[in-house]
């Protein structure tokens, strides 16, 4: 096996070049924040496309959605490709790593392939996902899911918080923005072998067994939505404290009751992460709170009791605070179990590069779980420095462990051709 530490030290210095390109509030305070169709996320396309067309990708196009797509030729054998890819926008203040690993890794996996002027039987198609965060506009996953047919046609006509619609962006962008040109982004899972992400693990189970690679065994099942609380602004010198409807404090008990509530179970987990006061004053009681929530559990089930119970619980909590209480659900997505061959894959390819299999979950939400919907999925995790603090600027991987990331893909590829000359 062809060790890969040239590559590594590549796959870093790609992430530093592209989170060059960053939001100018965020840029100026040495931020990095890539939201969907800014002229930054812009900017990291064009950058993605030239270094897949320089990594020897034979066809390199952006679609209606801003996803950046290379295609490796195959040796003809087999019609159907492999897919692999992740996101490249980031949440507000992130990390360069998060998606985007999954984007490098492959690109250097094919400049390899390139340079020994290799085929595989199949082609390799590498999507860089335009939106995976759901930052700019509560429609996550938006790229990955419109390849499964889950592209929502009321998101055209959402506003961002400057008022821009999604179709207007998108127009901004030199896209169509038109709903006739993302239904036509759908693909078949009959053209397709499979569907596989790497990704940074984005936790410290990794970093804490001391390895530098994970196989996923699944991903958790996630529900997000925007909670609203109606209560009454007074003024904050007057009103006794027994005669308030403070929409904030009882946000406030709402996010402690969903805390006490996922931690009754073994892998919930519940985060209130936002929260205004729309034209709040320090001397006005809060007549209006708004703030999201996400909450995920490690099956469809466990995800649903959880739901259930927070909202109904925040209901009784509002009523008794005289207030009302809205959810408005913005995103559910399925628990997604990987394929146990294409696991198979990753696990063989691990142990061939000489590395123990470690088999973990993810707490994360990927794009993965959008392709599970229509094609075998299964994902490989690389640790993360740091503790494996991700969603946050301290994120970090080594030059060490992405090479060996970039050679665990290439005896993936090879696990999958093996399998399926078999066939
Ligand atoms: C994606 O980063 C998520 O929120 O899991
Ligand atoms: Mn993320
Ligand atoms: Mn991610």
């Amino acid at each position: 096996m062809k060790r890969l530490v040239d590559a590594g030290r590549d796959i870093l210095q790609w992430a530093d070049e592209l989170a060059v390109f960053s939001e100018p509030v965020f840029a100026e305070k040495g931020q990095l924040t890539v939201t969907y169709l800014t002229d930054a996320h812009i900017q990291c396309a064009k950058y993605l496309s030239e270094l897949m067309a320089e990594a020897g990708f034979d066809e390199v196009t952006r679609d209606a959605l801003g996803n950046v797509i290379g295609v490796y030729h195959g040796d003809g054998r087999l019609a159907k490709r492999l897919m692999t890819g992740s996101h490249y926008d980031t949440v507000r203040n992130g990390g360069k790593y998060d998606g985007r690993l999954g984007i490098f890794i492959p690109i250097a996996v094919v400049r390899e392939l390139s340079r020994a002027k290799k085929r595989l039987p199949y082609p390799i198609e590498l999507v860089c996902f335009a939106e995976e965060e759901g930052q700019r506009y509560r429609a996550t996953f938006l790229a990955s899911g419109a390849l499964v047919g889950r592209f929502d046609p009321t998101w055209l006509e959402q506003r961002d918080s400057d008022n821009v619609s999604m179709s207007e962006a998108m127009q901004r962008a030199g896209l169509p923005g038109r709903l006739e040109a993302i239904t036509t982004l759908q693909r078949s899972g009959a053209d397709y072998l499979g569907f596989v992400e790497v990704h940074i693990e984005q936790g410290p189970v990794l970093a804490d067994a001391n390895l530098p690679l994970g196989v996923v065994t699944s991903i958790n099942a996630g529900m997000r939505g925007i909670c609203t609380i109606n209560g009454t602004a007074a003024h904050a010198g007057t009103t006794p404290m027994t005669m308030r409807q403070d929409a904030l404090l009882a946000a406030a008990e709402i996010s402690l009751m969903a805390e006490a509530r996922a931690l009754k179970d073994l892998g919930s987990v519940a985060t209130v992460g936002q929260m205004q006061v729309p034209s709040g004053s320090i001397n006005v009681i809060p007549g209006r709170c708004i703030f999201s929530i996400d909450m995920r559990a490690p099956s469809d089930s466990q995800r649903d009791a959880l739901v259930t119970d927070v909202l109904t619980q925040a209901t009784a909590i509002a009523a008794r605070r005289g207030v009302t209480f809205e959810c408005r659900e913005s995103m559910r997505a399925s628990a997604a179990p990987s394929n146990p061959i294409w696991q198979g894959y990753w696990e063989r390819a691990v142990e061939k590069i000489g590395q123990p299999v470690f088999r973990l979950n993810s707490g994360a939400g990927h794009d993965a779980m959008m392709l599970h919907h229509i094609m075998p999925q299964a994902m490989l995790f690389v640790r993360g420095g740091n503790r494996g603090i991700s969603h946050n600027p301290l994120e970090i991987i080594s030059s060490e462990d992405a090479g060996l990331c970039a050679e665990a893909f290439i005896a993936m590829l090879e696990e999958v051709a093996s399998a399926h000359a078999k066939a």
